[in-house]
Parts: structure tokens; C-alpha cells; sequence
């Protein structure tokens, strides 16, 4: 046994080496922050944005739940892990969103490489099955469309791709208005129709999906298969708007911060590797740093690493690890759990063909949990930005906020170290965390909602100024 740990504490002591590059301090987290602060102003910027690597862009939300609102309404959710169509009901009365049916539908990846067409087809396909098996084909609901990457948005119903991210690459989509593309796809197929439709970024529709509940709820952050947030925005901020009054929610897109380089310094070989691996290099390098896509990859390279370099696994590297993609990202968080950790990580080792020692598999723990510290933190940066820069808007000494938050490597990792990091970065803003429920469904949902609220009542006071 004390030869084990003797064994293992010089392990460690070598294995620091390699870990030492993810390890951030906090003046180095107060610089990322400081970073991101200048970037959000240049996505604001009106002759600044065209370039900005964070995008900051305006959702046309002006406004979050104030709990009147009411209604069915159907949503897509594209852009995760799966793809999803929803009938959802808000009910006044009750201050509810019921998920009354959904329906998931797998995209093949050669679809998420394919043409557009192919894609957005498959998509109207999907939503007409479940009209027919649901008995909806006949009525003309409202429809809510989380998708989730950057969009130009110039209303709520006309909303251009910027780019894809992610694990989608579909050909002649970017550039185009993705309402449209689904409009045709529906039209090709003839046999329904749709009301109107409310674009949605799923961040968007985790805040309004946390906002029905609590109205303080300012904020929409994810951490799934991407990253991402969205806050509310002062309208006069928002150089590229017109307008002086009021807010409007910004969907932050920041994913690419660091797409200039900035934050070059910050990067260690691995991150390097991974981005020139992915399927859309030297884009939205910050979320290659935190994202669930990415993480069991960075995992990976640093063990074969190591493994090369005989520090672990008897210098030997199985099949398995020696192939991009199979250390999955949730390994990590299975790996992480304080009490069957160890168990799992060996469990894990073993499946992934490796002769594996006691110190082997501790050192595994180790490398999992800097890289999910390392990407808690680094949205503990970006966040605290965030709070801070609301709290300055409002001139306040004091910002008490909520933040919507969803995204499974937030929900399947410790979120202790991510509030600690905030709270040390924005001292003077006291933050609830509300986990969404379902914000990419009942949020687009929601979103829809608010839209027709405000239309309504901008209808009714029109009419009364003409009387
Ligand atoms: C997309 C965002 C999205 C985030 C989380 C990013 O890759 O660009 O629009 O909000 O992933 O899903």
C-alpha cells in the first residue's frame, strides 16, 4: 500500500506537469473576463460587429413572461443532441407550461454533413408525422423554432445562419433565411400547414422558460453539447438598433470568443489539436474549450499523451483510445462522482481495452477533473462578465439576477465550483441558478407566447390611437 502511494504521489507530481496548463488562476479568470468585456462592446458596436468574434446578437425579445400569457403552441428543437418536436400549452390560470406530447427523431450524421435541403426535408417530415399521430394536422398552430447557432436575426420570424457550429456542416443553408427554408420544405410537402413562427436560440428559450417562474430570470446560459448565453440588453446599447427605450434580449454567441486569437495564451497543445480536428476549425474556440462536444476529447489527447510519453497504462495505447471520439465526454462526469468514481473510471478503462493500474486510474480522475474545473470555470468568467456589465447598465451598487441554465454538462457535473468562481469574479452580484425545464421546448414555446402577447397588445393600443 505505500509503495502504491508512493508510486502515485510521484505520478502526480509528473503528471502536474502536463496539467498545468489547465489550470487557471484566478487574476488569469479576472483577464478572460476583462477580455470578453471589450468583446461584448465590439458585437454591440454598429461599425464594430461586422468583425467581432462575439457576435451579440439582438434576438427581437423585448421582453421576458409576465405570466398572462396563454395558449397551444408547437415547437422544433434542433441543435443538441437530438432533435425534437413538441406540442406544448401555457395555461394562464395555472401559470404553467405543460409539455402535452414530443416526439424525438433522430438526424443521421451523414444528414448533419449533407445538403440543407436534405436536413430541413427530413425536419418537415418529422413535424408531419407528429401532427398526423397527434390528430394536429388540422389546426394552424403557432410554432416555435429553437435553433441553435448564430443567427442574424431581423425579426422575430426572419433569421439568417451565420455559420454552423457544432456537429453540423449542411451545405447552402448558411447565409439563408432558415424560416424560409423550413416554409419551402413544409410547402414541398403540401399536406399542412403552420401559424407563425418565433426563431429561438435555445439560451433564449432557457431564460423564458425560467422567466414564466421566476421573473428575475435575466439570463439564459447552456452548457450541452455547445456553450452559449443570452442576457437583456439596454435597447440603447445595441448601436445596430434603433430605438432608445427598453430592452432587448442579446444572444451573446459566446462560443467564439477567442476566434481572433485572443485568447491564444490561454490555449495548450490539446486545445490546438482538437479545434484543427474538428469539423469547422478556428471557430468558436472558447466552447471548444468547454463544451461537452469537446471535452472527452481533450481528456483523450492528454492521456494518449501521457500514455506515449509511458506515464501511464504501461506505455500501451488500446484501439480505443487511440481513436478521436471514443473517450466520451460524459466518461468524465461518471468518472468525477465522488463516491463511485474510482470504480467507474476502471470500469471505463477497462471497456476502453486498457491494462490499467490503481495508479493509473487515479491519475485518469485527475486529468477529468482539471479539464471539467477548467471549463467551469472559464463560463464562471464569461458569466461573471456578464452580471457585471447588467449591474453597470443598471448603475447599481447591488445586482440581484437569476440565470436559466441548461445543458448536460451542467447538469451531470459539480456545479459548486462554477458558482464559487462567479461569486469571486462578481462580488457584488447575488445569483440563483434556476436549472430550466426543457427551455429549448416550452421556452420556444414561451418565446412564441410573448411574441403574440405583445403583437396583441400593440394591435389593441394601435387601434385606440387611430379611434
Ligand atoms: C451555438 C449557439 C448555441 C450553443 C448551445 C453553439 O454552438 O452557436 O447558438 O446556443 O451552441 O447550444
Amino acid at each position: 500500500m505505500r509503495s502504491l502511494r508512493a508510486a502515485e504521489a510521484s505520478s502526480e507530481e509528473l503528471v502536474e506537469k502536463y496539467l498545468q496548463p489547465f489550470q487557471l488562476s484566478p487574476e488569469t479568470l479576472q483577464e478572460v473576463s476583462a477580455r470578453l468585456r471589450k468583446d461584448l462592446l465590439r458585437g454591440l458596436g454598429k461599425h464594430s460587429h461586422h468583425k467581432a468574434p462575439v457576435k451579440m446578437l439582438p434576438t427581437f425579445v423585448r421582453a421576458t413572461p409576465d405570466g398572462t400569457e396563454k395558449g397551444d403552441f408547437l415547437a422544433l428543437d434542433l441543435g443538441g443532441t437530438n432533435f425534437r418536436v413538441l406540442h406544448v400549452r401555457v395555461e394562464e390560470e395555472a401559470q404553467k407550461v405543460l409539455k402535452m406530447d414530443s416526439q424525438i427523431c433522430a438526424i443521421p450524421q451523414e444528414m448533419m454533413l449533407g445538403t440543407g435541403e436534405q436536413l430541413f426535408d427530413h425536419i418537415a417530415t418529422c413535424l408531419g408525422d407528429f401532427l398526423e399521430s397527434h390528430n394536429l394536422k388540422g389546426q394552424t398552430l403557432p410554432l416555435g423554432f429553437t435553433f441553435s447557432f448564430p443567427c442574424e436575426q431581423l425579426e422575430i420570424d426572419k433569421s439568417i445562419l451565420i455559420r454552423w457550429t457544432k456537429g453540423f456542416n449542411c451545405s447552402g443553408v448558411e447565409g439563408k433565411d432558415v424560416v424560409q427554408l423550413l416554409k419551402e420544405a413544409i410547402h414541398r410537402r403540401g399536406d399542412y400547414h403552420i401559424g407563425s413562427v418565433a426563431m429561438v436560440n435555445d439560451t433564449v428559450g432557457t431564460m423564458m422558460s425560467c422567466g414564466y417562474k421566476d421573473q428575475s430570470c435575466e439570463i439564459g446560459m447552456i452548457i450541452g453539447t455547445g456553450t452559449n448565453a443570452c442576457y437583456m440588453e439596454e435597447i440603447k446599447n445595441v448601436k445596430r438598433i434603433e430605438g432608445e427605450d427598453g430592452r432587448m434580449c442579446i444572444n451573446t454567441e459566446w462560443g467564439g470568443f477567442g476566434d481572433d486569437g485572443c485568447l491564444d495564451d490561454i490555449l495548450t497543445e490539446f486545445d490546438v489539436e482538437v479545434d484543427k480536428t474538428s469539423i469547422n476549425p478556428g471557430v468558436h474556440i472558447f466552447e471548444k474549450m468547454i463544451s461537452g462536444m469537446y471535452l472527452g476529447e481533450i481528456v483523450r489527447l492528454v492521456l494518449v499523451k501521457m500514455t506515449k510519453d509511458k506515464l501511464l497504462f504501461k506505455g500501451q495505447i488500446s484501439e480505443a483510445l487511440g481513436t478521436c471520439g471514443l473517450f466520451e465526454t460524459k466518461f468524465i462526469s461518471e468518472i468525477e462522482e465522488p463516491d463511485s468514481g474510482l470504480e467507474n473510471a476502471k470500469k471505463i478503462l477497462t471497456e476502453l481495452g486498457l491494462d490499467w493500474s490503481l495508479v493509473d486510474a487515479s491519475v485518469v480522475r485527475l486529468v477529468c477533473d482539471t479539464i471539467s474545473s477548467r471549463s467551469a470555470y472559464l463560463c464562471a468568467a464569461a458569466l461573471a462578465t456578464l452580471v457585471n456589465r447588467i449591474r453597470n447598465n443598471r448603475k447599481l451598487g447591488h445586482l440581484k439576477t437569476t440565470v436559466g441554465v441548461d445543458g448536460t454538462v451542467y447538469r451531470k457535473h459539480p456545479t459548486s465550483k462554477l458558482q464559487k468562481a462567479v461569486r469571486l469574479l462578481a462580488p457584488q452580484c447575488d445569483i440563483t441558478f434556476l436549472v430550466s425545464e426543457d427551455g429549448s421546448g416550452k421556452g420556444a414555446a414561451m418565446v412564441t407566447a410573448v411574441a403574440q402577447r405583445l403583437k396583441k397588445s400593440c394591435s389593441t393600443m394601435c387601434t385606440k390611437a387611430s379611434e
